[in-house]
């Protein structure tokens, strides 16, 4: 779903750059330009970053445990 349309971003641009440690609106404005424009998609981008900060409490854990023989 695209959440900047000045801007071409979806919410998957944003969960990407939430990954690669975008953590502010501030921050993906200036990676991506989310809300430069006509910042209809500040509330919008806010809340994708949100989120997408959130674990994902459905997702098993991809943590490894090693144990000692
Ligand atoms: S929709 Fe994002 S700046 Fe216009």
């Amino acid at each position: 779903m695209y959440v900047c349309v000045c801007h071409a971003v979806t919410d998957s641009d944003i969960e990407c750059a939430v990954a690669g440690g975008c953590c502010s609106l501030r921050q993906l404005s200036e990676q991506l330009g989310v809300g430069r424009t006509c910042g209809r998609c500040t509330r919008c981008a806010r809340e994708t970053i949100q989120d997408s900060l959130q674990p994902r409490a459905s997702q098993p854990s991809r943590a490894v445990r090693f144990v000692a023989a």
